[in-house]
């Protein structure tokens, strides 16, 4: 198993190590052993180099200007929104920048949830998320249901950390519900959803589907034509790209009836004393300056990831979790959460018995084994696995079984730090 695997994992390894800066530091003597991709991803020199020549050579305003430098910048800026919509099957005006997912979420939790005009949401409908959510997909919609006197429910999940589809569709054939907005990859049991068919169900019963595809965007391929899902949300630095950079994927029509959420410079049209009039799109939803270092580096986080190959890092981030699930429960004490590798991305939440997880952290955290620990922003998910907290460790392109092999080596050392 170890030589399969590590023949399919190292040449991609190898291969794009070097081009992570970060990755050549050092602590104690330790290399960095990076498994907290899923919190926020590392970058690739091509991508700060990216940023790096946008600010050094080409920095201007965007839109409004008429000079080179100008129109250069402007160039770069929607040139990158092209590529980043060209690469998930989309199109430039149905993309729209936001700050990251959060800001997506919250700009359709206002602009369409809110709107009387679109009558979205109101009292007696239901907005359904699922128990696997991040707080980024729950709270906007606790605070949309209580302004509209709408209610919030959620699909349960299984044992294993599916989703429960009898519940789903015995909750879709209420009539009532509004609203699916469920995770594509989750970022705690990792369970990889068929959103495709989830958006079908949801739409067959009369509701309008939220994909929030933070986790998967990094590491699979997403067609959100093929997904049909009404809105799709991400966020840019955990695939390869800058912070302060996120995306909204939204279906024509209903991006085209929904008011602006923000105000300001740049999504208007014209401006009165008392009315204004909007821009088209995609610019109507994004008022102010935009991020444009940030969407220059995210075009050429989506180069990279396209010169890779997006299949091949799924394919790559897949064989280090079947690695990691079989060397993993060596350890003594230790559970993994969610399912098993069919239907995960790349990263594995665990427990070890007698350690919480935070000391787990800290303790690998000394071998600069970098891995994530706590509620992962899921607290009601945590409430229903009956956890505190767990700790993650999760994958990207650069990682390799020898990354796998220290994280198991290093909770070995922990163990014994606490005499277990
Ligand atoms: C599944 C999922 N959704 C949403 C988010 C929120 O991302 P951001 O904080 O960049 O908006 C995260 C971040 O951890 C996530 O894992």
């Amino acid at each position: 198993m170890t030589e399969v695997v590590s023949s399919a994992t190292a040449s991609l390894a190898q291969r794009v190590r070097g081009d992570f800066p970060i990755l050549a530091q050092r602590q104690n003597d330790k290399r960095l052993v990076y498994l907290d991709s899923a919190a926020t991803g590392q970058k690739p020199r091509q991508v700060i180099d990216a940023v790096d020549d946008f600010l050094s050579n080409v920095n201007a305003p965007i839109h409004r200007s008429t000079y080179n430098l100008a129109e250069r910048s402007t160039a770069l800026f929607e040139g990158a929104r092209e590529r980043v919509a060209a690469f998930l099957g989309s199109t430039a005006e149905q993309t729209i920048f936001t700050r990251n997912a959060t800001e997506a979420i919250n700009l359709v939790a206002h602009a369409w949830g809110r709107d009387p005009g679109t009558g979205a949401i109101g009292p007696g409908d239901v907005v359904l998320v699922t128990e696997m959510e991040h707080h980024s997909n729950i709270v906007p919609w606790q605070m949309l249901c209580r302004d509209t006197g709408a209610t919030l429910d959620y699909v349960q999940i299984t044992p294993d950390g599916m989703l429960d589809l009898d519940d789903l569709n015995a909750k879709l054939a209420a009539g009532n519900v509004k609203l699916l907005a469920v995770v594509h990859v989750s970022n705690v049991v990792g369970t990889i959803n068929d959103v495709a068919a989830l958006t079908a169900s949801a739409h067959a019963a009369g509701a309008t589907v939220l994909v929030d595809g933070s986790q998967a965007v990094p590491q699979l391929p997403v067609d959100v034509a093929a997904i049909d899902a009404d809105f799709y949300v991400w966020t840019g630095h955990k695939a390869y790209g800058p912070t302060g950079i996120g995306v909204l994927h939204g279906r024509r029509e209903l991006l085209e009836r929904m008011r602006p959420w923000l105000g300001g410079g740049d999504m208007i049209k014209t401006v009165g004393w008392d009315e204004s009039t909007w821009n088209d799109l995609p610019w109507k939803f994004e008022a102010g300056t935009s991020a444009v270092a940030e969407a220059v580096g995210l075009g050429a986080a989506i180069d990279y990831m396209r010169e890779i190959g997006v299949e091949n890092i799924q394919a790559h981030e897949h064989a280090l979790v079947e690695y990691a699930m079989a060397r993993l429960p060596e350890v003594p004490g230790l559970s993994m959460i969610g399912p098993g590798a069919e239907h995960r991305g790349g990263l594995i939440s665990f427990t070890l018995e007698g350690m919480h997880p935070h000391d787990i952290g800290e303790l690998v955290g000394r071998d600069n084994v970098c891995v994530r620990t706590g509620h992962h922003c899921a607290q009601p998910l945590m409430r229903k696995l009956d956890l505190v907290a767990t700790a993650r460790a999760s994958f990207a392109c650069f990682n390799d079984i020898d990354d796998i092999d220290a994280l198991v080596e290093s909770l070995h050392r922990a163990r014994e730090v606490f005499e277990l």
